[in-house]
C-alpha cells in the first residue's frame, strides 16, 4: 500500500523538539518548523506494528542486542551498501551524539587536537570543546556551488599533530557526498600523520539522484585500523526518539579501547523499543524506505526549483544526500541575528542558523525538507512574500 506523505501529521503537543521548543528557541509557536533533522512523515507501518506488539508484552525490562539485532543490521548493510560486516564489529550506542563524546574520551587526552571540517553539525564542535580538547576547524571551500576539502591545508593541520578527525559522510549541512578519490586522499593523509577517523555516516541511507554512499571504512583494506563508523536507522526511518544507533569497529583493539570507556556509563547497550524498532526497520522497512526516498527527492527538487525561480536572492546548495538544504542568504546583507529574526518574524519559518555550524556558516540557513509537500509550498510562499 503506497504511503500518502502529502497529508501532514500533526506533531503539536507530543513533546517534540521540533514543535514544542519553537516558542523557547524562536519566540513563537506559529512558525512553520523546518529545522531539527527529523521527518514529519509517518513511519513505516511495519515498524509501528512491531513496537505495538512489543508494547503489549507487560514487562519492559533491561534489553540486550542479540544476534537477532545484529543480523538485521548486517542484512541492511549488505543490501544497501554491499558491506559484509563481521558479527564482532558492532557496538550499540543510544545515539551518535553520545558516541562522539565517548570517542573523544576514548581516543584522545585533554588538550589534544581533534579536527572537524566546517561548517558541520553543531555537536561535533561541542564534543571536542566540552571535553576540554583543542578544536581544529578546517573550513570547507565552496567551489561551483559545492563544498570541497582543501587537502593542502588539511595536511598542514594534520602535521601539527591531530589525534582524531570527526568526519561527516554524507555531510550535514550541505548534503555533499564525498567521492572515492577524496576519501582515499583523506585516508592517506590520516595514516601518514597517525590520525584516527570517526566517520559519522548517520545520513548514509538518504542518498538521492542516483548517488551511492561509500562507507569510509570500506575504501581500502588498511582503512580498518584507521576508521570507526557510526550508523543508525534513526534518520533513515525517522526513529530518532527511539535512541538506537551503532558503531562499527573493524579493529578489535579500537573496539576494546572504546568499550572500556562506553561501558562505564552503560552507553554500549540500549533499550527495549530502540532495539525492536531497529530490527523491524532493517527487516521490514524496505517498501516504506523506497517510497520515502522518492517523496523526499521530489521535495528537494521542488525547493531547489522554487528558490531558483522565485527567490533568486537566496542560493540553495543542491544536496546529493540528506533531507537538508543549505541556503546561502548572504546577499540579503543581514547579520546572523537579523537573518534569524527575518526568517521567524517576516517569513514565519524556523530554520537552523548557519552560524551554529561554525563561523563559515555565517549568513546561511539550513532547511529540513522531510515534511509534507503542502507544508513546503506554504513555507516557500511565505518566504517569497517576505522577500518582496
Ligand atoms: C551528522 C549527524 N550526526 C548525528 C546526528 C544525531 O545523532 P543521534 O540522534 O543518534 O545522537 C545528526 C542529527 O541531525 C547528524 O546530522
Amino acid at each position: 500500500m503506497p504511503y500518502n506523505f502529502d497529508s501532514p501529521v500533526s506533531r503539536k503537543d507530543t513533546d517534540t523538539v521540533k514543535y514544542d521548543l519553537c516558542e523557547l528557541l524562536f519566540g513563537s509557536r506559529e512558525v512553520i518548523p523546518l529545522w531539527v533533522a527529523d521527518m514529519d512523515l509517518p513511519i513505516a507501518k511495519e515498524i509501528q506494528d512491531a513496537l505495538v506488539q512489543r508494547a503489549s508484552h507487560p514487562v519492559y525490562g533491561y534489553t540486550i542486542q542479540s544476534k537477532r539485532c545484529w543480523s538485521a543490521v548486517q542484512g541492511w548493510l549488505q543490501q544497501q551498501h554491499q558491506w559484509e560486516v563481521p558479527d564482532h564489529s558492532f557496538v550499540f550506542s543510544p545515539g551518535i551524539v553520545p558516541a562522539l563524546t565517548l570517542m573523544v574520551q576514548a581516543f584522545t587526552q585533554p588538550k589534544e587536537k581533534v579536527m572537524i571540517f566546517t561548517p558541520v553539525y553543531t555537536p561535533f564542535h561541542e564534543a571536542v570543546k566540552g571535553n576540554d580538547r583543542t578544536l581544529i576547524t578546517n573550513d570547507l571551500v565552496e567551489k561551483n556551488g559545492r563544498y570541497e576539502i582543501d587537502f593542502q591545508k588539511t595536511e598542514e593541520l594534520l602535521k601539527e599533530g591531530v589525534k582524531l578527525l570527526i568526519f561527516c559522510n554524507p555531510h550535514n549541512p550541505s548534503g555533499r557526498m564525498w567521492t572515492k578519490e577524496e576519501i582515499l586522499q583523506l585516508l592517506d593523509l590520516c595514516k601518514k600523520y597517525n590520525t584516527l577517523i570517526f566517520s559519522d555516516e548517520i545520513h548514509a541511507d538518504l542518498t538521492f539522484f542516483g548517488n551511492k554512499h561509500i562507507p569510509f571504512a570500506t575504501i581500502r583494506e588498511d582503512a580498518a585500523q584507521q576508521v570507526i563508523t557510526g550508523m543508525a536507522p534513526s534518520k533513515t526511518f525517522n526513529l530518532a526518539g527511539l535512541q538506537a544507533s551503532y558503531l562499527i569497529f573493524l579493529d578489535d583493539t579500537l573496539k576494546r579501547q572504546y568499550t572500556k570507556v562506553a561501558s562505564v556509563p552503560h552507553l554500549n547497550f540500549g533499550g527495549t523499543f530502540g532495539t525492536e524498532g531497529m530490527i523491524a526497520a532493517y527487516t521490514h522497512g524496505h517498501t516504506w524506505y523506497k517510497e520515502m526516498k522518492a517523496y523526499i527527492q521530489g521535495n528537494i527538487e521542488f525547493v531547489i526549483d522554487y528558490i531558483d525561480k522565485h527567490i533568486p536572492e537566496i542560493k540553495a546548495m543542491k544536496p546529493e544526500a540528506t533531507y537538508l538544504i543549505w541556503l546561502d542568504c548572504k546577499s540579503l546583507g543581514l547579520s546572523d541575528p537579523e537573518l534569524k529574526k527575518f526568517m521567524v518574524e517576516k517569513a514565519g519559518i524556523a530554520l537552523n542558523e548557519g552560524i551554529s555550524f561554525g563561523q563559515t556558516g555565517s549568513g546561511w540557513q539550513r532547511m529540513n525538507v522531510a515534511v509534507a509537500r503542502p507544508v513546503l509550498e506554504k513555507a516557500l510562499a511565505q518566504l517569497k512574500e517576505a522577500m518582496s
